[in-house]
């Protein structure tokens, strides 16, 4: 894969209005409570930067790292717990921060996990919905960009580690 196959399909403008429109929703949603966001590592660190700053509320984070994708394109199904969350969120209101669903399996494994630790509130916020591949019945409750189908690079996401670092997204043609 070379620079030549990568096409700019949302732009840093584009990314920048989505996630000021999330900060908007969520910020009314949660009117007078505290949130903790989970952010998914590595792939969501710039949107939950992002997302965070958007926030009319107090907003606390911590990070899990989850890994399905070995260095290939398609989800093994195999979910590995890399890094587990730190702070107790029993009795919080909790929005787990996605870059990007695809099959859904790494949704549903961390979802049903956290719920066993009993928040006050579960919810889902992800940059990209990708629809094509979903595999399991789990949607998000707050949507940045929904596509079809297709291998995306930039703003956090990775192909083999590379890419993260540009402010666009690409897609891999
Ligand atoms: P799922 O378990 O198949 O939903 O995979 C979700 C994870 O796979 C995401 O959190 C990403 O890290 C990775 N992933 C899925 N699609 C893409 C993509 O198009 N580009 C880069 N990473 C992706
Ligand atoms: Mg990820």
């Amino acid at each position: 894969m070379t620079e030549q196959d990568m096409k700019v399909l949302f732009s840093r403008e584009q990314i920048a209005r989505e996630i000021e429109r999330l900060g908007r929703e969520i910020s009314a949603d949660y009117t007078g409570r505290e949130i903790m966001l989970i952010g998914v590592l590595k792939g969501s660190f710039l949107f939950v930067a992002d997302l965070i700053r958007e926030l009319q509320v107090p907003a606390v984070i911590d990070f899990v790292r989850l890994a399905s994708y070995g260095s290939g394109t398609q989800s093994s199904g195999i979910i590995e717990f890399r890094k587990e969350l730190e702070m107790p969120i029993k009795g919080r209101d909790v929005i787990i921060v996605e870059d990007i669903v695809d099959s859904g399996f790494t949704l549903e494994c961390l979802y049903n996990k956290l719920l066993l630790q009993n928040p006050n509130s579960l919810k889902i916020c992800t940059l990209i919905d990708k629809r094509a591949r979903r595999e399991v019945d789990i949607d998000a409750d707050y949507v940045g960009i929904t596509m079809e189908d297709g291998f995306i690079v930039g703003y956090g996401l990775d192909y083999d580690e590379k890419y993260r670092d540009l402010p666009d997204i690409y897609i891999v043609e």
